[in-house]
């Protein structure tokens, strides 16, 4: 059956209906090598070879975003008065209308996935699925084996939730200490509470790792690319 072509073209971000249909009438499309003046016609836009003023159209419906975010943005789509992250993408991405896959907190920097696909972005933040996400944090105090045991056992937070096992990491125990920590589950501010509940803060976070896939060491703060079919892989395999 197919699409109808000015809707696949209007849906890539070509314009308005009314738009494609005189960039049609122009003679501007062709599909499978033949000019087509027809805005009806109907294309299987994964099949047929679709160009507009002689460049192809590469079709997708879905978009895979990685994105390394800095500080000082929001995890959100749209906010009357502060920067999301949605904000720092191209605006040609606006039109797949990509969210955010779960929350990092304003001032927490690093690795966040933003996509269309629903499906996938439920299957990460599912709590069923206990998703290992993990962070890179500067603590101020020393952090040492006993909060590694606690964190090991689960501690309980000052709301009364006791957190899963999780992975604590010390890279350096000192004044300021740095570590690692992969936890199972994304709760409100779940590593600065954690570190609460040992008498620590948290003074920088960034998270390095969500299931298999890395924060691409290439990105920049604010930066962000499209995932390869290696990395979409790597997130669809939990
Ligand atoms: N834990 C936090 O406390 N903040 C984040 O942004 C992510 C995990």
């Amino acid at each position: 059956m197919g699409k109808r072509l000015d809707k696949v073209l209007s849906n890539m971000g070509y314009g308005t209906r009314k738009e494609i249909k005189s960039i049609i009438k122009k003679g501007r499309v062709k599909v499978d090598e033949k000019v087509i003046k027809d805005s009806s016609m109907h294309i299987d836009p994964y099949e047929n070879h679709i160009e507009i003023d002689g460049v192809k159209l590469v079709y997708r419906e879905v978009v895979y975003i990685m994105m390394n975010k800095p500080q000082g943005v929001i995890s959100a789509t749209f906010d009357s008065r502060m920067e999301t992250v949605v904000d720092l993408l191209d605006p040609a991405y606006h039109i797949f209308e990509p969210f955010p896959v779960g929350r990092l907190d304003k001032d927490t920097e690093g690795l966040l996935i933003l996509t269309n696909d629903g499906k996938l972005s439920h299957e990460l933040l599912s709590p069923k699925k206990h998703v290992p996400k993990t962070y890179y944090a500067h603590i101020e105090g020393i952090v040492d084996e006993k909060d590694q045991i606690a964190f090991k056992n689960g501690v309980t937070l000052e709301d009364g939730y006791k957190t899963l096992p999780a992975e604590l990491n010390i890279i350096k125990g000192d004044e300021i200490s740095e570590i690692e920590l992969t936890i199972y589950e994304g709760k409100f501010h779940q590593v600065k509470r954690m570190f609460e509940s040992v008498g620590k803060k948290v003074t920088y976070l960034k998270r390095i790792a969500m299931g298999d896939l890395k924060l691409d060491k290439d990105l920049e703060l604010g930066e962000y690319k499209e995932l390869t079919q290696e990395e979409l892989e790597k997130l669809k395999n939990r």
